[in-house]
């Protein structure tokens, strides 16, 4: 749907996210995508009032479904890496690490109702999985390509 079926049609394809090989990780890069785009727009909708007792309620439903997701995902990412002995396992897990240590602390921050959130989550999301897609999880496709991963 994104063409991301071959290489001739992700460099032709208007999804920022490239291509990373292995397609159930394609998957799941997009649906991290859209997690960050509906954030960023509750983030939006907040940037002019104090949330409500309602909108914290959003706030946690989605926050938490973002926070689950993406342990699932390095979760998946990482039993492959280590399944397969992928050189660049150890960076990665850090840089994994670090972002999910970055989300506690925003979790820490909601679970205080303090507003700061908006300002750290609203960069945070997009941009680190827009240059952690774009720039590291791109490096295993020719790795997990030459031991048959589609
Ligand atoms: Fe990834
Ligand atoms: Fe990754």
């Amino acid at each position: 749907m994104f063409g991301l079926k071959s290489s001739s049609a992700q460099e032709s394809s208007p999804c920022l996210l490239k291509n990373v090989g292995v397609s159930e990780f394609n998957k799941q890069h997009l649906r991290l995508a859209s997690y960050a785009v509906e954030f960023n727009q509750l983030v939006e909708e907040l940037a002019d009032r104090e949330p409500d007792a309602n909108d914290w309620k959003r706030v946690d439903a989605l926050f938490s479904r973002v926070t689950l997701f993406v342990a699932t995902h390095f979760r998946e990412e990482e039993e492959i890496m280590r399944k397969f002995d992928y050189p660049g396992y150890p960076g990665h897990k850090v840089q994994h690490d670090k972002f999910v240590s970055d989300l506690t602390k925003i979790q820490s921050q909601i679970n205080d109702r303090n507003v700061k959130f908006k300002g750290k989550m609203s960069t945070l999301l997009w941009e680190w999985l827009y240059h952690h897609i774009n720039e590291i999880d791109v490096e295993y496709r020719e790795f997990f390509a030459d031991k048959g991963l589609t």
